[in-house]
């Protein structure tokens, strides 16, 4: 079977586009999680329901139909209800309201049993904040991204602005800041490193370097 690799780490760490190219080189399926998790609250959102409210966000889970292709490219195309919402799970608003909805452990417990299923056939590169630690502890290879603050700001900066949303780095870092929070403190798998993941402080490397890095470790090259 083939290797499965878990790549964890905070908003903006640049986890999407490492474990895309890194799984592209390897010959591996990619899976972003944290677009399970916008597909959902882009869901309640449309439905208006409650995002506070773990009982409603549990019946909403289990009444869509979410379903995740990869294309020619390895980028992960997202269905919600039949409908392509790849793009607009990407939108601020879905920014700012996805760390309530993932908080949910109703919502975890569905989204966490479809990924154990997608990762129980081997050969993915999947990212989230769990996936070392409780989706595939099992993992062949586990990595932890990071980097401060400020970079990770930027990056969702440039990010947004190549769609045209302007924003300031102040009002980003306080963004990013209050869903690391979140991410961090909620009851039911909160964002840490696996003990056994290797830590990758990216501040200063480019992207190219990170995939370089863990294609390395996988290829036991290094
Ligand atoms: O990686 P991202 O920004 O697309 O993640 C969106 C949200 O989902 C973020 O608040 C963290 C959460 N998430 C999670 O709790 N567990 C995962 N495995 C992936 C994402």
């Amino acid at each position: 079977m083939k290797p499965s690799i878990a790549i964890d780490g905070p908003a903006g760490a640049g986890k999407s586009t490492v474990a895309r190219e890194a799984a592209a080189r390897l010959g591996l399926t990619y899976l972003d999680t944290g677009a399970m998790y916008r597909a959902i609250t882009l869901a309640a959102l449309r439905r208006g329901t409650d995002i506070h409210d773990a009982k409603s966000l549990d019946a909403l889970t289990k009444a869509v139909d979410l379903d995740i292709q990869n294309d020619s490219s390895g980028q992960n195309i997202i269905f919600l209800d039949g409908e392509n919402v790849t793009e607009e799970i990407r939108l601020p608003v879905i920014n700012r309201n996805v760390s309530f909805v993932a908080r949910c452990p109703q919502v975890r417990e569905i989204l966490v049993d479809k990924q154990r299923q997608i990762g129980s056939r081997g050969g993915v590169v999947m990212d989230g904040r769990d996936i070392g630690t409780k989706v595939m502890p099992f993992a062949e290879f586990k990595f932890f991204l990071n980097a401060s603050l400020a970079e990770r700001s930027r990056r969702r900066m440039a990010e947004l602005s190549a769609k045209g949303e302007e924003f300031e780095l102040e009002q980003m870092m306080k963004e990013i800041a209050a869903r690391d929070k979140i991410d961090s403190e909620r009851v039911v798998a909160p964002l840490r490193s696996a003990e056994d993941a290797v830590c990758l402080d990216t501040t200063l490397m480019t992207i190219e370097a990170v995939v370089d890095a863990i294609v390395r470790a996988v290829r036991g090259e290094e």
